[in-house]
C-alpha cells in the first residue's frame, strides 16, 4: 500500500481544526516518562512530533516515501528513516517503541511476525513496546501476543483507547509489552 502523507496528515489537521484531541497516542506514551521512543510506522510524524514537542528524543522509521517527506516537511530536525520494520535494525534500544494508527494491519500479509520482531528488537530491558490496532480484519490478539512472546515480550495492559479505557474485547485494543 501506498500513501499520499499530505492527505493523511490535512485529515488530522482539520480534526485539530475542530478542536479534536489528536495527541492520545503521545499522552500515553509520555505517561512511561521515556527519554527515547522509537515511533514505528511514524507515517506523517503525527505521535513523534508531538513527543519531540515534549522535549522527547525520537525517532521515526516507515516505509513509505510520502509520509516520510510530509514528516521532514513538518520536523527536519528528527531523525526520519526509511526502513522496513520487519528487518529493522537501528543498533539502538529505546525506552518505548510505539506503533500508532494500525501498523501491523498494513504490513504486508504474512509480515507481521517480522513486524513485532523488528519493533520489538529496539526495546530496552524493562522498556515497553505500545500498539493500538483493530480487531476486525484478521490479525487477532492471539497473533500479537504471540509473536510479542516470541520476541521476548511479556504482556503488561491491555486498554479499549489510548486513554486507558478498560479493555473488555471490542473490535479495538491498545496493547502494553514489557521487555523484562
Ligand atoms: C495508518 S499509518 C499510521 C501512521 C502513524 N503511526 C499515525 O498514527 O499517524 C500506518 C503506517 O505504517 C507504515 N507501515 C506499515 N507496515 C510497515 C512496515 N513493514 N515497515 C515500515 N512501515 C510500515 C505505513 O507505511 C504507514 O505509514
Amino acid at each position: 500500500m501506498t500513501w499520499n502523507g499530505d492527505e493523511y496528515q490535512a485529515r488530522f489537521d482539520r480534526i485539530a481544526c475542530k478542536g479534536g484531541d489528536v495527541h492520545g497516542e503521545a499522552a500515553l506514551v509520555r505517561s512511561f516518562a521515556p527519554r527515547t521512543v522509537l515511533d514505528a510506522g511514524c507515517g506523517t510524524g503525527r505521535v513523534a512530533i508531538e513527543l519531540a514537542r515534549h522535549g522527547v528524543a525520537v525517532t521515526g522509521v516507515d516505509i513509505d516515501e510520502s509520509m516520510l517527506a510530509t514528516a521532514r516537511r513538518l520536523a527536519p530536525e528528527i531523525p526520519w528513516c526509511r526502513h522496513d520494520l520487519a528487518d529493522l535494525d537501528l543498533g539502538l534500544s529505546f525506552d518505548v517503541v510505539v506503533m500508532a494508527g494500525n501498523v501491523p494491519l498494513f504490513t504486508p500479509p504474512g509480515t507481521e511476525p517480522d513486524l513485532v520482531a523488528g519493533v520489538a528488537g529496539h526495546v530496552r530491558p524493562d522498556g515497553h513496546l505500545i500498539a493500538g490496532f483493530s480487531l476486525d480484519r484478521g490479525y487477532t490478539l492471539d497473533d500479537y501476543d504471540a509473536h510479542c512472546r516470541a520476541a521476548g515480550l511479556v504482556l503488561e495492559a491491555r486498554y479499549a483507547t489510548w486513554s486507558r479505557a478498560p479493555y473488555t474485547g471490542g473490535e479495538y485494543a491498545v496493547s502494553v509489552h514489557c521487555r523484562h
